[in-house]
C-alpha cells in the first residue's frame, strides 16, 4: 500500500488495526488490495442497502450529473415532493406527511428536535441510554443530563412485572410534561440491537403526546428496509393507527444507498404550523435534486425487487444459521436480530475483533464492537443466500477451531 494515503487524514474512529485499501465496489463486493474481494455484511456505513454501485442508481446520477445536481433554494425542481409521495406511497404511510431532504443523519434527527423545541417552548427530551441519535453536540453519548432523560431499559426488554408501564415505580418520578419530545431509536440501540417492548413504546408515545410533546421515530439506521419493515416502528402495533403515527421520522443512510442524503417528514399539521410561524431552516444542500433522484430510483428498485421481504427472509436465514453455529461450537451464546440487522454475542472465550480478523483472511468483511463483544451483519438487502452460507461455513471453521480457549 502507499504509505502517504494517511499522512494527512484525520482518522476520528476506532480502527481495526489492519490496513482495508479499497479499490473499487460492485454490488455485495468489496475489492480491497490485501484482501482482495471481500463480501461486505456491513453495507458500507449501514447505507448500501441495494448494494454498492448498483447499475441503475449510476445511470440515474450520470444521466442527472450535467443537467442539474444543486441549485439555491429559491429554486424549484419536482424531486422533493415527488419522493415524500412516492416515500408515503411504498411505505404505507397513511397520512400526508411533507418532507425535506438534507444531507446527515445526525442532521435529520436534530431538525426534529429543534422543531419540536419550536413548538412546544420546551428543552428537555427523553430517549432511551442505549440509542446513538447522532454525532454532533447535542446528540452524540453521553447526552447533556441537563436536557436530556435517557432511561436505562435493560430491564424492560423481557419485562413480564406488569401489565402496563404506567403501574411501574420506575416511570412514576417522570414529569412527561417537561419533554418537547421522545426521540425513539427502533432498535438499532448503539448497536446492541436491542427491541424496546411494544408497552414500554406505546406508554410512552402516549404519555408524551397526552403532555403535549412529540414522538420522533430516529429511523437513520432501522429505516429503508433494514429491519423487514420499511420503518422500525412499523413492528409496533401501536403505530398501525394513523393517529398514533410519529410527528416526525428522521431519515438517513439506505435513503441515498450511500449517496449522502437525509430527510425529515413532519405531519400536515405540524408542518402547516411550522410554516405559520415563520421557523427558518436552510442549508446549502437542503431538497439538491440529485439526492433526491437517487432515493427516488432506490425507492423504485425496493418496490420492484421486493426487496424488504428479501431482505427479512435472508435474515431469518441468517440467524438460523448462525444459532445452529453457536449449538455446535458454543462460540455464540445468543442471537439477536430483526430483518437484515443482526447481531451475534460472542462466548466469553472469544473476542469479537479476532473472530472480524480471521472472516477477512476468508473474504468476509463484517461488524464488530470489543465493548460488547459482539459480530455484527447489517448486509445488503440483496444479499443472496449462497453469501450468507459462505461466511456462517467460515464462522463455523473459525470458532469451532478455537473452541474453549481465547483467541488472542
Ligand atoms: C441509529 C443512528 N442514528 C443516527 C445516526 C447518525 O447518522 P449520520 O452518521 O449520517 O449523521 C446513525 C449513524 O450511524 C445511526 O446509526
Amino acid at each position: 500500500m502507499d504509505t502517504t494515503i494517511n499522512e494527512r487524514r484525520l482518522k476520528m474512529f476506532a480502527s481495526p488495526g489492519v490496513t482495508l485499501s479499497v479499490l473499487n465496489a460492485s454490488g455485495t463486493r468489496i475489492n480491497t488490495q490485501e484482501y482482495g474481494e471481500l463480501i461486505d455484511f456491513e453495507s458500507g456505513c449501514w447505507a448500501a442497502i441495494l448494494g454498492h454501485s448498483r447499475s441503475e442508481i449510476v445511470q440515474a446520477i450520470t444521466n442527472n450529473v450535467g443537467l442539474l445536481f444543486h441549485t439555491h433554494q429559491f429554486f424549484d425542481t419536482n424531486h422533493p415532493d415527488s419522493l415524500v409521495k412516492e416515500l408515503c406511497n411504498a411505505s404505507n404511510l397513511s397520512c400526508n406527511y411533507k418532507g425535506t431532504f438534507l444531507s446527515s443523519g445526525s442532521e435529520a434527527v436534530s431538525l426534529a428536535i429543534m422543531l419540536a423545541e419550536l413548538i412546544t417552548g420546551r428543552k428537555r427530551k427523553l430517549s432511551f441510554s442505549i440509542s446513538y441519535l447522532g454525532a454532533s453536540s447535542d446528540l452524540r453519548i453521553p447526552r447533556n443530563p441537563e436536557i436530556w432523560t435517557d432511561l436505562d431499559i435493560s430491564d424492560c426488554i423481557h419485562c413480564k412485572k406488569c401489565l402496563t408501564c404506567k403501574e411501574c415505580l420506575k416511570f412514576e418520578e417522570i414529569d412527561f410534561s417537561q419533554f418537547a419530545a421522545f426521540v425513539f431509536e427502533p432498535g438499532n440501540s448503539g448497536g446492541l440491537v436491542l427491541f424496546a417492548p411494544e408497552k414500554l413504546v406505546s406508554y410512552l408515545a402516549t404519555e408524551i403526546r397526552s403532555s403535549r410533546g412529540f414522538f420522533i421515530a430516529s429511523e437513520i439506521t432501522t429505516g429503508f428496509g433494514r429491519t423487514g419493515q420499511w420503518f422500525g416502528f412499523q413492528h409496533y402495533n401501536f403505530f398501525q393507527s394513523k393517529t398514533n403515527l410519529p410527528d416526525f421520522i428522521s431519515l438517513g443512510k439506505g435513503l441515498g444507498n450511500g449517496y449522502p442524503i437525509s430527510g425529515l417528514l413532519v405531519k400536515p399539521d405540524l408542518a402547516q404550523f411550522i410554516e405559520s410561524t415563520g421557523f427558518r431552516y436552510v442549508q446549502s444542500h437542503s431538497d439538491d435534486p440529485l439526492g433526491c433522484i437517487i432515493t427516488r430510483k432506490v425507492i423504485e428498485i425496493m418496490v420492484r425487487e421486493n426487496l424488504i421481504e428479501k431482505g427479512n427472509k435472508s435474515g431469518e436465514y441468517l440467524r438460523r444459521k448462525l444459532i445452529e453455529i453457536g449449538d455446535q461450537t458454543g462460540g455464540i451464546v445468543e442471537v439477536r436480530g430483526r430483518g437484515m440487522m443482526n447481531i451475534a454475542v460472542l462466548d466469553k472465550h472469544y473476542k469479537a475483533k479476532k473472530v472480524f480478523e480471521s472472516l477477512l483472511k476468508r473474504k468476509c468483511f463484517i461488524g464488530y464492537s470489543e465493548m460488547h463483544n459482539v459480530i455484527r451483519f447489517y448486509a445488503p438487502l440483496t444479499i443472496s443466500i449462497e453469501e450468507i452460507d459462505v461466511l456462517c461455513s467460515s464462522l463455523k471453521l473459525i470458532l469451532a477451531e478455537h473452541v474453549g480457549s481465547v483467541i488472542y
